[in-house]
């Protein structure tokens, strides 16, 4: 009887060494086989039961079994060990802090002359105009015929302008506008007054770049046509624009100035902002900037239209919206807006 129990309790440390040193699922399957499976250790050995004497039969026997029920739990409780320390690698090994700063986000932004676009208009839409756009491949009438401007006029050198198709054999010369002016007559065509339209939009000259010139720049252009439209309504617009657009306390001058398709024509000025009209540099000592070209629409246009010219009567102008960036701004050169150095651009 005892070498059956020895061998039982020799089995039972066995059995746990071998279960404590299997480290993953393969291996204490293996083990599973080893000791409990059909061809086992343990179960063979319970198979000499009925070799024994009987009196040793029910000890071995209990014994056995309860050494084969304590292999099953111990298997259980191990295999839930291994699994557990399973999970806890895969989790160890997938963590994410959740505390590390991400990757940095690039933000975009409006280019200052979008911003300042969006701005000049907000102020204009806010007196009642509406924003209309139109094309910047523009046929010769719009852009120079209609406003007056005819084929021998100095503002006709084509050396001024991009051609795209010069009038050969009949075909009709188109460019690239140079103002936003060819929508006055767009417009005109199309509608009866009252009008109230600003004309927001890209201009192209030939020109030789330098720090106020481009040959790229943006404009706006404002119309209004109504009964009893005069000069004074041309006044106050504006000086209201140049108010809500660098500060109440500016002052505007209006001055004659010429343009074909308006009559009388004005250039409008504010007090410099540096010197505030003491007269410096910036503004060639002056003491006043230029910001737009204005008047009131020619009445040989509004007749064209189709319009009464006794009836209706009409004030124009047109903005450049680099040159307001430049002085909202205090950018010296004209053409930092278009080199696209992000140091410049990232500034707005
Ligand atoms: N089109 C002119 C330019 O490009 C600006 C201008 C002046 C527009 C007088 C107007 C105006 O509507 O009345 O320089």
């Amino acid at each position: 009887m005892t070498t059956e129990l020895d061998s039982l309790a020799d089995l039972e440390t066995a059995a746990l060494r071998d279960l404590n040193a299997a480290t993953d699922a393969r291996v204490l399957d293996e083990w599973r086989i080893a000791y409990l499976g059909r061809k086992g250790r343990l179960t063979q050995l319970l198979r000499t039961l009925p070799q024994l004497p009987i009196d040793q039969r029910r000890e071995v026997g209990s014994r056995g079994n309860d050494l084969k029920q304590r292999l099953e739990q111990e298997h259980g409780r191990r295999l839930e060990v291994l699994e557990q320390r399973r999970i806890e690698r895969v989790i160890e090994s997938e963590r994410l802090d959740v505390t590390l700063p991400g990757p940095p986000l690039s933000r975009g932004r409006l280019h200052p002359i979008t911003q300042t676009t969006r701005d000049m208009l907000a102020i204009f839409t806010g007196m009642g105009f509406q924003v209309i756009e139109g094309p910047e491949v523009e046929w010769d009438r719009y852009n120079f015929e209609a406003l007056r401007i005819p084929a021998d006029h100095p503002a006709r050198d084509m050396w001024d302008t991009l051609w795209i198709d010069h009038e050969v054999d009949g075909r009709r010369p188109m460019l690239m506008r140079t103002h936003t002016s060819p929508n006055q007559v767009r417009f005109m065509e199309q509608h009866e007054p009252p009008i109230r339209i600003v004309v927001p939009g890209k201009c192209y000259r030939f020109e030789a770049t330098d720090a106020t010139h481009e040959w790229m720049l943006t404009q706006i252009e404002g119309l209004a046509v109504d009964e009893g439209i005069s000069l004074t309504d041309l006044k106050g617009t504006l000086a209201d624009f140049a108010r809500q657009m660098f500060g109440h306390d500016r002052r505007v001058t209006f001055r004659c100035s010429y343009f074909p398709f308006v009559e009388p024509g004005m250039e409008i000025s504010i007090d410099c902002f540096l010197c505030r009209g003491a007269g410096c540099r910036t503004c060639h000592y002056g003491g006043w900037i230029e910001i737009l070209g204005a008047g009131m629409v020619h009445p040989e246009i509004l007749t064209n239209m189709g319009y009464d010219a006794d009836r209706y009567t009409g004030f124009a102008f047109g903005v450049g919206i680099e040159r307001i960036a430049l002085l909202r701004y205090g950018v010296d050169d004209i053409r930092h807006f278009y080199a696209n150095d992000l140091r410049f651009l990232s500034q707005f």
